[in-house]
């Protein structure tokens, strides 16, 4: 069992290749309940990779994934069940289902029913999502299917939600009110939510620490340090 000084999530060592190309050697993540944990790093430092080493859905070359200090394995249908939800790069949502189906395929995943309560609470996180549920998802606009993205991992019920690239084609206005939500599903479900993002500014504003990825290596940032941030971005500082 864990206690409450554990981590909800701990990556430790994490190292993953490609064929004889590695791409991240040596990565090292707590998250702990409630906290928003951010990630970012130059295009292909491996970010994705590292959310996708995570679920198992890319073989780990080394390393361990720890949930509430219990090693997981490398087999990806058991981790939605064990409680780490992965809102992919893209969304993941099949464009052919309605939203509600969306949501069903996801309690299922996590081997649940969707209940009634997983409805009321996404809809009470996201009102725009109430009328759209008979909608099918393909026709969404980017920010709705973004909304939907996230209830599906809330109707998970997970310890951990994992999202790749939040920010990715939304306005200012939007993310920030998905900022908002990560906060108050953080807060209110003590959800440990790890954000992987190119947007600096918008991942410093919402997480409570950030670590940057280069070179393969994982290292803790000062958040509030704009200019390495931003450095790391364009991938011209080495990471202090
Ligand atoms: N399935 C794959 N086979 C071979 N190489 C891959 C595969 N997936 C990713 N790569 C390579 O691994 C590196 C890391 O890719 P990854 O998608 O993890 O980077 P990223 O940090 O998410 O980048 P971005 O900011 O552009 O999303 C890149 O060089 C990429 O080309
Ligand atoms: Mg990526």
């Amino acid at each position: 069992m864990s206690d409450s000084a554990t981590p909800t999530l701990q990556v430790r060592e994490l190292a993953v290749s490609y064929g004889a190309a590695r791409v991240i050697g040596n990565v090292n993540i707590d998250v702990a309940a409630g906290e928003i944990v951010g990630m970012v790093g130059p295009n292909g430092a491996g970010k994705t990779t590292t959310l996708r080493a995570i679920s198992a859905l890319v073989a780990r070359q080394r390393g361990q994934v720890m949930l509430e200090g219990v090693v997981l394995g490398e087999r990806p249908e058991i981790m939605a069940r064990a409680g780490i939800a992965h809102v992919p790069e893209g969304r993941g949502l099949i464009p052919s289902l309605t939203v509600h189906q969306n949501l069903r395929l996801a309690a299922i995943g996590a081997g649940r029913k969707l209940s009634q309560e997983d409805v009321a609470y996404a809809t009470a996180v996201f009102p725009l999502i109430e009328r759209l549920m008979d909608r099918r998802a393909g026709f969404l606009s980017g920010g709705e299917q973004q909304m939907v993205a996230i209830s599906r991992g809330l109707v998970a019920r997970p310890k951990i939600l994992m999202i790749d690239e939040l920010s990715l084609g939304l306005a200012p206005r939007i993310v920030k009110d998905m900022s908002r939500v990560l906060r108050r599903v953080a807060n209110e479900r003590q959800i440990g939510i790890f954000l992987v993002d190119q947007n600096v500014r918008g991942l410093s504003h919402v997480c409570d620490r950030i670590y940057v990825l280069q070179d393969g290596l994982s290292s803790v940032a000062n958040k509030d340090d704009t200019d390495l941030m931003r450095a790391v971005y364009f991938g011209r500082a080495t990471a202090a």
